[in-house]
Protein backbone atom coordinates (compact mmCIF):
# COMPACT_ATOMS: atom_id res chain seq x y z
CA UNK A 1 0.00 0.00 0.00
CA UNK A 2 2.69 2.77 1.30
CA UNK A 3 5.76 2.39 -0.83
CA UNK A 4 8.98 2.57 0.71
CA UNK A 5 11.21 5.53 -0.25
CA UNK A 6 14.03 3.72 1.38
CA UNK A 7 15.80 1.95 -1.72
CA UNK A 8 18.89 -0.04 0.54
CA UNK A 9 20.09 -2.60 -1.81
CA UNK A 10 18.44 -6.17 -0.10
CA UNK A 11 21.03 -7.83 1.21
CA UNK A 12 21.13 -11.53 0.24
CA UNK A 13 20.16 -13.18 3.69
CA UNK A 14 19.08 -16.34 4.22
CA UNK A 15 15.27 -16.25 4.98
CA UNK A 16 12.87 -18.46 6.82
CA UNK A 17 10.43 -19.51 3.65
CA UNK A 18 8.18 -21.81 5.97
CA UNK A 19 7.26 -18.33 8.15
CA UNK A 20 6.80 -15.66 5.26
CA UNK A 21 6.99 -11.93 5.76
CA UNK A 22 3.51 -10.38 6.89
CA UNK A 23 2.24 -7.71 4.08
CA UNK A 24 -1.30 -6.40 3.20
CA UNK A 25 -2.98 -8.20 1.09
CA UNK A 26 -2.69 -7.02 -2.86
CA UNK A 27 -4.76 -4.23 -3.13
CA UNK A 28 -7.54 -4.29 -5.69
CA UNK A 29 -6.70 -2.31 -8.81
CA UNK A 30 -9.43 1.11 -9.38
CA UNK A 31 -9.97 1.03 -13.00
CA UNK A 32 -11.60 4.80 -12.90
CA UNK A 33 -9.11 7.38 -13.63
CA UNK A 34 -11.92 10.05 -11.49
CA UNK A 35 -10.28 10.91 -8.52
CA UNK A 36 -14.02 10.18 -6.42
CA UNK A 37 -14.76 6.62 -8.74
CA UNK A 38 -13.73 3.80 -7.32
CA UNK A 39 -14.33 1.08 -9.75
CA UNK A 40 -12.93 -2.34 -9.27
CA UNK A 41 -13.48 -6.67 -11.07
CA UNK A 42 -14.12 -8.87 -8.49
CA UNK A 43 -14.81 -12.74 -9.52
CA UNK A 44 -15.13 -15.67 -7.58
CA UNK A 45 -13.23 -18.45 -8.98
CA UNK A 46 -12.18 -22.20 -7.23
CA UNK A 47 -8.62 -21.70 -6.11
CA UNK A 48 -5.73 -23.46 -4.64
CA UNK A 49 -3.43 -22.38 -2.27
CA UNK A 50 -1.76 -23.74 1.08
CA UNK A 51 -1.89 -23.47 4.60
CA UNK A 52 0.59 -24.99 6.73
CA UNK A 53 2.29 -26.57 4.02
CA UNK A 54 -1.30 -28.35 2.95
CA UNK A 55 -2.54 -27.86 -0.61
CA UNK A 56 -6.34 -26.83 0.09
CA UNK A 57 -8.99 -26.71 -2.81
CA UNK A 58 -10.88 -23.35 -1.75
CA UNK A 59 -12.43 -20.70 -3.25
CA UNK A 60 -10.95 -16.93 -3.86
CA UNK A 61 -11.98 -13.80 -5.29
CA UNK A 62 -9.07 -12.66 -7.86
CA UNK A 63 -7.21 -15.67 -6.80
CA UNK A 64 -5.98 -14.32 -3.48
CA UNK A 65 -6.62 -15.27 0.21
CA UNK A 66 -7.79 -12.70 1.50
CA UNK A 67 -9.58 -11.41 -1.26
CA UNK A 68 -8.07 -8.10 -2.53
CA UNK A 69 -8.13 -5.04 0.25
CA UNK A 70 -10.68 -2.18 -1.97
CA UNK A 71 -9.59 1.04 -0.75
CA UNK A 72 -11.43 4.21 -1.25
CA UNK A 73 -12.07 7.78 0.37
CA UNK A 74 -15.18 8.75 2.40
CA UNK A 75 -17.74 10.16 -0.22
CA UNK A 76 -16.62 8.04 -3.11
CA UNK A 77 -18.70 6.12 -5.23
CA UNK A 78 -17.80 2.47 -5.66
CA UNK A 79 -18.29 0.14 -8.62
CA UNK A 80 -17.58 -3.60 -8.32
CA UNK A 81 -17.73 -5.47 -11.75
CA UNK A 82 -18.93 -8.84 -10.18
CA UNK A 83 -18.24 -11.97 -12.21
CA UNK A 84 -19.40 -15.58 -10.64
CA UNK A 85 -17.11 -18.34 -11.90
CA UNK A 86 -18.02 -21.15 -9.10
CA UNK A 87 -20.15 -23.53 -9.60
CA UNK A 88 -22.48 -22.29 -7.03
CA UNK A 89 -25.23 -18.73 -6.62
CA UNK A 90 -23.11 -16.65 -4.52
CA UNK A 91 -23.57 -12.85 -3.11
CA UNK A 92 -21.24 -10.36 -1.97
CA UNK A 93 -22.17 -8.39 1.38
CA UNK A 94 -20.57 -5.34 2.23
CA UNK A 95 -20.37 -6.10 5.93
CA UNK A 96 -20.71 -2.95 7.76
CA UNK A 97 -21.21 -0.71 5.21
CA UNK A 98 -25.19 1.17 5.04
CA UNK A 99 -25.13 0.24 1.47
CA UNK A 100 -28.56 0.78 -0.04
CA UNK A 101 -31.05 -2.29 0.14
CA UNK A 102 -31.03 -3.57 -3.27
CA UNK A 103 -26.77 -3.93 -2.99
CA UNK A 104 -26.69 -5.81 0.48
CA UNK A 105 -25.71 -9.04 -1.18
CA UNK A 106 -28.58 -11.31 0.38
CA UNK A 107 -30.73 -13.30 -1.00
CA UNK A 108 -33.91 -12.83 1.32
CA UNK A 109 -35.43 -10.23 -1.42
CA UNK A 110 -33.53 -10.72 -5.02
CA UNK A 111 -31.73 -13.71 -6.70
CA UNK A 112 -28.09 -14.74 -6.26
CA UNK A 113 -25.68 -14.34 -8.71
CA UNK A 114 -26.16 -17.49 -10.59
CA UNK A 115 -22.74 -19.75 -11.70
CA UNK A 116 -21.16 -17.65 -15.05
CA UNK A 117 -23.37 -14.34 -14.03
CA UNK A 118 -22.49 -11.13 -13.35
CA UNK A 119 -23.61 -8.04 -11.18
CA UNK A 120 -22.49 -4.91 -10.57
CA UNK A 121 -22.68 -3.69 -6.94
CA UNK A 122 -22.33 0.45 -7.19
CA UNK A 123 -22.79 2.73 -3.69
CA UNK A 124 -21.05 5.87 -2.38
CA UNK A 125 -20.01 5.41 1.09
CA UNK A 126 -20.12 8.10 3.51
CA UNK A 127 -18.25 6.66 6.61
CA UNK A 128 -14.85 5.76 7.36
CA UNK A 129 -13.42 2.53 8.40
CA UNK A 130 -12.66 -0.92 8.62
CA UNK A 131 -14.75 -3.22 6.56
CA UNK A 132 -14.80 -6.80 4.81
CA UNK A 133 -17.17 -8.35 2.16
CA UNK A 134 -18.04 -11.98 1.75
CA UNK A 135 -21.19 -13.91 0.20
CA UNK A 136 -24.38 -14.34 2.08
CA UNK A 137 -25.48 -17.26 0.63
CA UNK A 138 -24.56 -20.80 2.08
CA UNK A 139 -22.52 -18.52 3.84
CA UNK A 140 -20.51 -21.21 6.43
CA UNK A 141 -19.02 -22.83 3.22
CA UNK A 142 -18.41 -19.78 0.51
CA UNK A 143 -17.03 -17.85 3.63
CA UNK A 144 -15.10 -20.84 4.86
CA UNK A 145 -13.09 -22.00 1.31
CA UNK A 146 -11.46 -18.51 1.47
CA UNK A 147 -14.00 -15.79 0.25
CA UNK A 148 -13.56 -12.74 2.01
CA UNK A 149 -11.99 -9.31 1.67
CA UNK A 150 -11.24 -6.01 3.51
CA UNK A 151 -12.71 -2.94 2.02
CA UNK A 152 -11.27 0.28 3.78
CA UNK A 153 -12.62 3.73 3.79
CA UNK A 154 -10.47 6.55 4.61
CA UNK A 155 -11.18 9.73 6.05
CA UNK A 156 -9.19 12.44 4.71
CA UNK A 157 -9.36 14.77 8.09
CA UNK A 158 -7.48 11.37 9.53
CA UNK A 159 -3.52 11.99 9.48
CA UNK A 160 -2.00 9.07 7.53
CA UNK A 161 0.39 6.41 9.47
CA UNK A 162 3.67 6.55 7.99
CA UNK A 163 2.84 2.91 7.27
CA UNK A 164 -0.66 0.78 7.41
CA UNK A 165 -1.00 -2.70 7.87
CA UNK A 166 -4.12 -4.76 7.20
CA UNK A 167 -4.23 -8.41 8.79
CA UNK A 168 -7.07 -10.35 8.27
CA UNK A 169 -7.04 -13.46 10.75
CA UNK A 170 -8.57 -16.65 10.15
CA UNK A 171 -9.12 -20.05 11.62
CA UNK A 172 -8.28 -23.12 9.94
CA UNK A 173 -9.59 -27.12 11.30
CA UNK A 174 -9.38 -29.56 8.83
CA UNK A 175 -7.62 -28.64 5.60
CA UNK A 176 -10.36 -30.23 3.06
CA UNK A 177 -12.16 -27.94 1.28
CA UNK A 178 -14.71 -30.63 0.45
CA UNK A 179 -15.45 -31.92 3.35
CA UNK A 180 -19.21 -31.72 4.30
CA UNK A 181 -18.59 -29.08 6.62
CA UNK A 182 -15.71 -27.04 5.00
CA UNK A 183 -12.57 -26.05 5.92
CA UNK A 184 -12.48 -24.13 9.15
CA UNK A 185 -14.32 -24.11 11.98
CA UNK A 186 -13.15 -23.22 14.88
CA UNK A 187 -15.73 -23.77 17.92
CA UNK A 188 -13.34 -23.83 20.60
CA UNK A 189 -9.68 -22.49 20.46
CA UNK A 190 -7.74 -26.00 21.26
CA UNK A 191 -6.79 -27.43 18.20
CA UNK A 192 -7.13 -24.69 15.56
CA UNK A 193 -4.21 -23.24 12.75
CA UNK A 194 -4.56 -19.36 12.94
CA UNK A 195 -3.43 -17.46 9.31
CA UNK A 196 -2.09 -14.14 9.57
CA UNK A 197 -3.58 -12.91 5.74
CA UNK A 198 -2.92 -16.34 4.73
CA UNK A 199 0.50 -17.19 6.58
CA UNK A 200 1.23 -19.21 9.81
CA UNK A 201 3.24 -16.94 12.17
CA UNK A 202 4.38 -14.79 9.66
CA UNK A 203 7.11 -11.66 10.58
CA UNK A 204 6.78 -8.13 10.38
CA UNK A 205 9.77 -5.81 9.71
CA UNK A 206 9.04 -2.09 11.57
CA UNK A 207 11.27 0.66 11.11
CA UNK A 208 12.48 2.37 13.96
CA UNK A 209 10.81 6.04 14.14
CA UNK A 210 7.78 5.03 12.34
CA UNK A 211 3.84 5.25 12.79
CA UNK A 212 1.85 2.13 11.93
CA UNK A 213 -1.66 1.79 11.43
CA UNK A 214 -2.66 -1.44 12.03
CA UNK A 215 -6.52 -2.39 10.62
CA UNK A 216 -7.03 -5.77 12.11
CA UNK A 217 -10.03 -8.20 11.30
CA UNK A 218 -11.49 -11.42 12.47
CA UNK A 219 -13.06 -13.35 9.29
CA UNK A 220 -12.95 -16.70 11.13
CA UNK A 221 -16.58 -18.78 10.90
CA UNK A 222 -16.47 -19.08 14.87
CA UNK A 223 -12.74 -19.09 16.50
CA UNK A 224 -12.41 -15.32 18.81
CA UNK A 225 -9.49 -13.72 18.65
CA UNK A 226 -7.96 -12.53 21.71
CA UNK A 227 -5.33 -10.15 21.18
CA UNK A 228 -2.44 -9.43 23.47
CA UNK A 229 0.68 -7.60 23.35
CA UNK A 230 3.71 -8.86 24.44
CA UNK A 231 6.05 -5.52 24.99
CA UNK A 232 4.88 -3.90 27.88
CA UNK A 233 6.29 0.34 27.26
CA UNK A 234 7.67 0.97 23.71
CA UNK A 235 6.10 0.44 21.47
CA UNK A 236 2.58 1.76 22.31
CA UNK A 237 -0.03 0.04 21.16
CA UNK A 238 -2.81 1.68 21.31
CA UNK A 239 -6.36 0.84 19.81
CA UNK A 240 -8.12 3.75 17.51
CA UNK A 241 -10.69 2.74 15.95
CA UNK A 242 -13.62 -0.29 16.25
CA UNK A 243 -15.94 -1.53 13.50
CA UNK A 244 -17.41 1.93 12.75
CA UNK A 245 -14.57 4.20 12.72
CA UNK A 246 -12.44 5.78 15.22
CA UNK A 247 -13.71 5.52 18.94
CA UNK A 248 -14.32 8.55 20.99
CA UNK A 249 -10.27 8.85 22.08
CA UNK A 250 -7.45 6.69 22.45
CA UNK A 251 -7.99 3.03 24.03
CA UNK A 252 -4.73 1.56 25.84
CA UNK A 253 -6.47 -1.95 26.50
CA UNK A 254 -3.98 -4.77 27.60
CA UNK A 255 -5.84 -6.84 24.88
CA UNK A 256 -8.50 -6.39 22.47
CA UNK A 257 -10.84 -9.63 21.66
CA UNK A 258 -12.23 -9.75 18.28
CA UNK A 259 -15.45 -11.90 17.49
CA UNK A 260 -15.90 -13.34 14.04
CA UNK A 261 -16.53 -10.43 11.89
CA UNK A 262 -15.03 -7.60 14.28
CA UNK A 263 -12.61 -5.21 13.56
CA UNK A 264 -10.21 -3.11 15.58
CA UNK A 265 -7.49 -0.50 13.93
CA UNK A 266 -4.49 0.24 16.36
CA UNK A 267 -1.74 3.02 16.46
CA UNK A 268 2.09 1.80 17.13
CA UNK A 269 4.72 4.14 17.62
CA UNK A 270 7.84 2.34 16.97
CA UNK A 271 11.00 3.59 18.92
CA UNK A 272 14.83 3.29 18.55
CA UNK A 273 14.76 0.72 21.53
CA UNK A 274 12.13 -1.54 19.97
CA UNK A 275 12.78 -5.06 21.00
CA UNK A 276 10.11 -6.83 19.00
CA UNK A 277 6.75 -7.40 19.75
CA UNK A 278 4.32 -10.76 19.83
CA UNK A 279 0.56 -10.51 18.68
CA UNK A 280 -0.74 -13.39 20.78
CA UNK A 281 -4.39 -14.79 20.15
CA UNK A 282 -5.60 -16.22 23.47
CA UNK A 283 -7.31 -18.97 22.12
CA UNK A 284 -11.12 -18.32 22.98
CA UNK A 285 -14.02 -20.85 23.48
CA UNK A 286 -17.31 -19.84 22.30
CA UNK A 287 -18.58 -20.58 25.76
CA UNK A 288 -17.32 -17.12 25.97
CA UNK A 289 -14.61 -16.83 28.33
CA UNK A 290 -10.53 -17.41 26.87
CA UNK A 291 -9.82 -21.45 27.08
CA UNK A 292 -7.08 -23.16 28.81
CA UNK A 293 -4.83 -23.58 26.22
CA UNK A 294 -1.00 -21.50 25.47
CA UNK A 295 -1.77 -18.73 23.73
CA UNK A 296 -0.72 -18.71 19.88
CA UNK A 297 1.49 -16.35 18.24
CA UNK A 298 -0.45 -14.67 15.01
CA UNK A 299 2.60 -12.83 14.16
CA UNK A 300 5.59 -10.55 15.05
CA UNK A 301 7.27 -7.72 14.50
CA UNK A 302 10.97 -7.24 14.45
CA UNK A 303 13.10 -3.88 13.85
CA UNK A 304 14.23 -3.61 10.79
CA UNK A 305 17.92 -3.03 9.78
CA UNK A 306 18.40 0.66 8.99
CA UNK A 307 15.38 3.25 9.70
CA UNK A 308 15.61 6.51 11.00
CA UNK A 309 16.67 5.71 14.73
CA UNK A 310 14.10 8.44 15.55
CA UNK A 311 12.79 8.92 18.78
CA UNK A 312 8.81 7.61 18.23
CA UNK A 313 6.77 10.43 17.66
CA UNK A 314 4.06 10.81 19.49
CA UNK A 315 0.42 9.72 19.40
CA UNK A 316 -1.29 11.07 15.87
CA UNK A 317 -3.86 13.59 15.52
CA UNK A 318 -6.90 11.65 15.12
CA UNK A 319 -10.24 13.72 15.10
CA UNK A 320 -11.23 11.86 18.31
CA UNK A 321 -14.82 13.05 18.55
CA UNK A 322 -14.51 12.56 22.51
CA UNK A 323 -18.37 12.00 23.16
CA UNK A 324 -19.60 9.98 25.74
CA UNK A 325 -22.00 6.90 25.61
CA UNK A 326 -25.41 8.17 25.30
CA UNK A 327 -27.75 7.28 28.57
CA UNK A 328 -29.96 3.77 28.26
CA UNK A 329 -33.61 5.29 28.67
CA UNK A 330 -34.00 1.82 31.09
CA UNK A 331 -36.05 -1.15 30.48
CA UNK A 332 -39.60 1.05 29.51
CA UNK A 333 -37.96 1.97 26.49
CA UNK A 334 -37.66 -0.61 24.22
CA UNK A 335 -38.23 -1.19 20.77
CA UNK A 336 -37.61 -4.49 19.57
CA UNK A 337 -36.14 -7.59 21.63
CA UNK A 338 -34.80 -10.53 20.78
CA UNK A 339 -34.07 -13.27 22.94
CA UNK A 340 -31.18 -15.69 22.48
CA UNK A 341 -31.53 -19.25 22.94
CA UNK A 342 -29.22 -22.19 21.90
CA UNK A 343 -28.62 -25.71 22.64
CA UNK A 344 -24.92 -26.55 21.76
CA UNK A 345 -25.92 -30.35 21.65
CA UNK A 346 -28.61 -30.16 19.20
CA UNK A 347 -27.08 -26.93 16.91
CA UNK A 348 -30.65 -24.91 17.44
CA UNK A 349 -29.92 -21.54 17.88
CA UNK A 350 -32.99 -19.54 17.97
CA UNK A 351 -33.59 -15.78 17.78
CA UNK A 352 -36.91 -15.22 19.87
CA UNK A 353 -37.56 -18.93 19.81
CA UNK A 354 -37.59 -19.23 16.00
CA UNK A 355 -35.71 -20.62 13.56
CA UNK A 356 -34.58 -18.68 10.08
CA UNK A 357 -36.53 -18.79 7.85
CA UNK A 358 -39.70 -18.96 9.70
CA UNK A 359 -39.18 -15.63 11.54
CA UNK A 360 -41.33 -12.96 12.30
CA UNK A 361 -40.26 -9.59 10.67
CA UNK A 362 -40.19 -6.74 13.59
CA UNK A 363 -40.33 -2.93 12.47
CA UNK A 364 -38.38 0.17 13.59
CA UNK A 365 -39.50 3.34 11.92
CA UNK A 366 -37.19 5.48 9.45
CA UNK A 367 -35.69 8.29 11.10
CA UNK A 368 -36.92 7.07 14.80
CA UNK A 369 -34.51 6.65 17.60
CA UNK A 370 -34.93 3.10 18.24
CA UNK A 371 -33.76 0.55 21.28
CA UNK A 372 -33.03 -3.03 20.16
CA UNK A 373 -32.43 -4.80 23.57
CA UNK A 374 -30.79 -8.13 23.06
CA UNK A 375 -31.16 -10.67 25.82
CA UNK A 376 -28.89 -14.23 25.27
CA UNK A 377 -30.71 -16.86 27.50
CA UNK A 378 -28.17 -19.17 26.31
CA UNK A 379 -24.83 -20.40 27.53
CA UNK A 380 -22.31 -19.20 24.37
CA UNK A 381 -21.33 -15.69 23.78
CA UNK A 382 -23.25 -13.98 20.28
CA UNK A 383 -21.92 -11.66 18.37
CA UNK A 384 -24.74 -9.55 17.11
CA UNK A 385 -24.69 -8.05 13.41
CA UNK A 386 -27.16 -6.17 12.09
CA UNK A 387 -26.89 -4.76 8.33
CA UNK A 388 -27.27 -1.64 6.56
CA UNK A 389 -26.95 0.11 9.83
CA UNK A 390 -24.66 1.27 12.86
CA UNK A 391 -25.73 0.65 16.21
CA UNK A 392 -24.16 2.34 19.46
CA UNK A 393 -24.15 0.15 22.70
CA UNK A 394 -25.95 1.61 25.68
CA UNK A 395 -25.74 -0.67 28.84
CA UNK A 396 -24.90 -4.80 29.20
CA UNK A 397 -26.30 -5.70 31.95
CA UNK A 398 -27.33 -2.06 33.10
CA UNK A 399 -24.17 -0.91 33.12
CA UNK A 400 -23.21 1.81 30.52
CA UNK A 401 -19.72 0.99 28.51
CA UNK A 402 -16.36 2.22 29.41
CA UNK A 403 -16.55 4.77 26.49
CA UNK A 404 -19.18 5.27 23.81
CA UNK A 405 -19.08 2.17 21.31
CA UNK A 406 -20.71 2.38 18.02
CA UNK A 407 -20.40 -1.34 16.43
CA UNK A 408 -22.64 -3.30 13.64
CA UNK A 409 -21.21 -6.18 15.71
CA UNK A 410 -21.41 -6.66 19.05
CA UNK A 411 -20.47 -9.82 20.90
CA UNK A 412 -23.01 -10.11 24.22
CA UNK A 413 -21.53 -12.27 26.38
CA UNK A 414 -23.29 -15.68 27.70
CA UNK A 415 -26.66 -14.56 30.26
CA UNK A 416 -26.39 -10.91 29.29
CA UNK A 417 -28.29 -8.33 28.46
CA UNK A 418 -27.24 -5.81 25.94
CA UNK A 419 -29.27 -2.71 25.04
CA UNK A 420 -28.50 -0.65 21.66
CA UNK A 421 -29.66 2.03 20.54
CA UNK A 422 -29.72 3.12 16.69
CA UNK A 423 -30.94 5.36 14.41
CA UNK A 424 -33.20 3.66 11.80
CA UNK A 425 -31.95 5.61 8.92
CA UNK A 426 -32.11 3.10 5.36
CA UNK A 427 -35.29 1.62 4.66
CA UNK A 428 -34.79 -2.50 3.82
CA UNK A 429 -35.40 -5.89 5.32
CA UNK A 430 -31.93 -5.80 7.14
CA UNK A 431 -30.76 -9.31 8.42
CA UNK A 432 -29.87 -9.51 12.08
CA UNK A 433 -27.98 -12.18 13.22
CA UNK A 434 -25.06 -13.69 15.36
CA UNK A 435 -21.96 -13.80 13.31
CA UNK A 436 -20.85 -17.16 14.48
CA UNK A 437 -21.44 -18.87 11.10
CA UNK A 438 -22.64 -22.59 12.30
CA UNK A 439 -25.39 -20.40 14.59
CA UNK A 440 -26.60 -18.84 11.58
CA UNK A 441 -26.90 -22.30 10.02
CA UNK A 442 -28.46 -23.63 13.31
CA UNK A 443 -31.10 -20.76 12.45
CA UNK A 444 -29.83 -17.48 14.52
CA UNK A 445 -31.04 -15.24 11.99
CA UNK A 446 -33.93 -12.60 11.49
CA UNK A 447 -35.13 -9.67 9.53
CA UNK A 448 -35.63 -5.91 11.32
CA UNK A 449 -37.34 -3.84 8.67
CA UNK A 450 -37.28 -0.18 8.25
CA UNK A 451 -39.96 1.75 6.87
CU1 LIG B 1 -20.88 -10.34 7.78
CU2 LIG B 1 -24.91 -10.95 7.49
O1 LIG B 1 -22.84 -10.61 7.61
CU1 LIG C 1 -24.32 -17.25 18.04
Amino acid sequence: TESETDTEPEPDLPTEPERGSLFSPAEAVDLDPAPDVVHVELTAAPHSFEIAGEMVDGWAYNGQVPGPTIRMRRGDALVVDFHNDLEDPTTVHWHGLHVPFEMDGVTWQGAPVEPGGDFVYTFTLDQAGTYWYHPHVDTERQADLGLYGVLIVEDPDEPVADRELVVVFDSWGEHDADSEAGGHHGLDGADLTWTTNGLIDPLFEANAGESIRLRAVNVANAGYVDLTWTTGGEPGVRQIASDQGLLPELVEAPSVVLAPSDRADFEWLVGPDFAGLEVLNQPYSLLGAPSQGEPLRLFEVELAEGGTGEPAPGPLAWPFDGLEPTPDPGAGVTDVLYAFHGDPHTGDWTINGELFPDITIESLSLGAWSVVELRNVSQAAHPFHLHGHAFEVLSVDGEPPPWRIVEDTFDVPPYATARLGLLPDNPGDWMAHCHILPHVEGGMMTVLRVE
